[in-house]
C-alpha cells in the first residue's frame, strides 16, 4: 500500500494534523523533498533520526512561512533580514544565533547555539508550514548516505512506511538542496553550495562569501562529510572520454551520453536533473559503472560540483 497522497484541501488537513500529533511527513520542497516534523516536539524530532538511519543528531533547518517569525526564533540583524527579504521564498538557507534558550528546539538544533532557517518557495510545504502553525524541520527525505528525492516516488522507495505520508507535488523544480550560509559573524560563509549562486549573494550583499575549510570529516555542517550522497556503482567525475561499457551522464552536447544533464549546457536544468539522472544510471549501469561529464565551476556548478565529488568518493 502507498502512504503518497495527492495535493488536495483534505489531504493538507490530513498532513497537518500529523505534524501537530507528532509524525513525520514527507513534503515537496522547490529543492528535494523534506521528511517533517514539528520543530517544537522532540520526540518527533528524534524519530527524523530514527527513519533517516542517521546515526548521530545532526542539526536540523528549521522551515517557516514568515519572515515576521525569525524574529521569535533567532538574532537578526539587517544583514539577515536583507537576506531573508531577497532570497526568501527560495533556496536559501541562514544559520543564526538562536534567540535566547529555547530549550523546546535544543533537539532540532543539535544543542548547537545557533538555529538554521529556510522559507521554501513551494505552494505546497508554505501551506503545510501555516496550517500547522509550527516551524518544520527537515532534512531531505532519504535515507542517510542515499541520494536526496527529486520526486514522491523517490521518497517512497527510500523510506517505505517509516514516514506517515509522503505529499506528491511532483518533480522539484531546483533539484539540488538549498544554500547555507553562516551569517552568524561578522564575515558571511558558506557551508554548503545549493541552489542560490554564491555570486548572486556576493552581489547582492557587496561582500565577499567565504568558502568554509575545516575537515571536511569533523565539520561544522556534518552534510559536508565527503561521501554523503553516494550510487552503488562506481562514479567517476570529469569525464570527457568515457571507458567502454561506462554508463555516461553527458553536460552539453555530446553523442556518447546515455542521459544528458542538458544538451544546451544550462546549469539550472543540469542541477534540475542531477539527483533523478543519478539514480537512473545507477539501476542502469553496468558492472563498469557510471562516468559523468565535467561540470563548470560557476553558478549552480559549484553545488552541482559538490555533490557529484561526494559521490564519487569511494566506500
Ligand atoms: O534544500 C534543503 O535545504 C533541504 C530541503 C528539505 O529544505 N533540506 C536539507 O536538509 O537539505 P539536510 O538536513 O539534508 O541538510 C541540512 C544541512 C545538514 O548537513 C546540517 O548538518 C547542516 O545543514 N546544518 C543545519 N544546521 C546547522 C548549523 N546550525 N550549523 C551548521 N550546519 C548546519
Ligand atoms: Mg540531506
Amino acid at each position: 500500500m502507498s502512504n503518497i497522497y495527492s495535493i488536495n484541501p483534505q489531504n493538507m488537513q490530513k498532513a497537518a494534523q500529523i505534524i501537530k500529533d507528532g509524525g513525520l511527513v514527507a513534503f515537496p520542497t522547490e529543492t528535494v523533498y523534506g521528511l517533517g516534523a514539528n520543530a517544537y516536539d522532540a520526540k518527533a524530532v528524534a524519530s527524523i533520526f530514527a527513519a533517516k538511519g542517521r546515526p548521530t543528531f545532526n542539526p536540523l533547518i528549521s522551515h517557516i512561512a514568515d519572515i515576521d517569525f525569525l524574529k521569535n526564533y533567532v538574532e537578526v540583524d539587517e544583514r539577515a533580514l536583507a537576506l531573508a527579504h531577497k532570497f526568501w521564498p527560495g533556496p536559501f538557507t541562514m544559520v543564526l544565533k538562536r534567540k535566547e534558550h529555547n530549550t523546546a528546539i535544543d533537539l532540532a538544533c543539535a544543542g548547537l547555539p545557533t538555529a538554521t532557517v529556510r522559507m521554501p518557495n513551494h505552494p505546497v510545504a508554505l501551506e503545510l508550514i501555516r496550517l500547522s502553525g509550527v516551524p518544520i524541520v527537515a532534512p531531505s527525505a532519504n535515507r542517510s548516505q542515499t541520494i536526496s528525492p527529486t520526486t514522491a516516488e523517490h521518497v517512497a522507495e527510500s523510506l517505505g512506511d517509516k514516514v506517515d505520508m509522503i505529499l506528491d507535488g511532483g518533480k522539484c523544480a531546483v533539484g539540488v538542496e538549498s544554500t547555507i550560509v553562516d551569517v552568524t559573524g561578522k564575515e558571511v560563509f558558506l557551508l554548503r553550495a545549493g541552489g542560490i549562486a554564491k555570486e548572486d549573494i556576493e552581489d547582492f550583499l557587496h561582500e565577499k562569501v567565504f568558502i568554509s575549510h575545516g575537515d571536511p570529516n569533523k565539520p561544522s555542517s556534518p552534510g559536508q562529510m565527503l561521501r554523503h550522497y553516494a550510487p552503488e556503482h562506481r562514479f567517476r567525475i570529469n569525464v570527457e572520454e568515457p571507458e567502454d561499457g561506462e554508463f555516461y551522464i553527458g553536460f552539453g552536447y555530446s553523442q556518447r551520453a546515455d542521459l544528458n544533464l542538458s544538451v544546451t549546457a544550462d546549469l539550472h536544468e543540469a542541477a534540475a536533473n542531477l539527483f533523478a539522472y543519478m539514480r537512473l544510471a545507477d539501476n542502469m549501469a553496468g558492472e563498469k559503472g557510471i562516468a559523468i561529464a565535467p561540470i563548470p565551476e560557476e553558478g549552480l556548478g559549484l553545488a552541482i560540483n559538490d555533490r557529484i565529488r561526494r559521490a564519487s568518493y569511494a566506500k
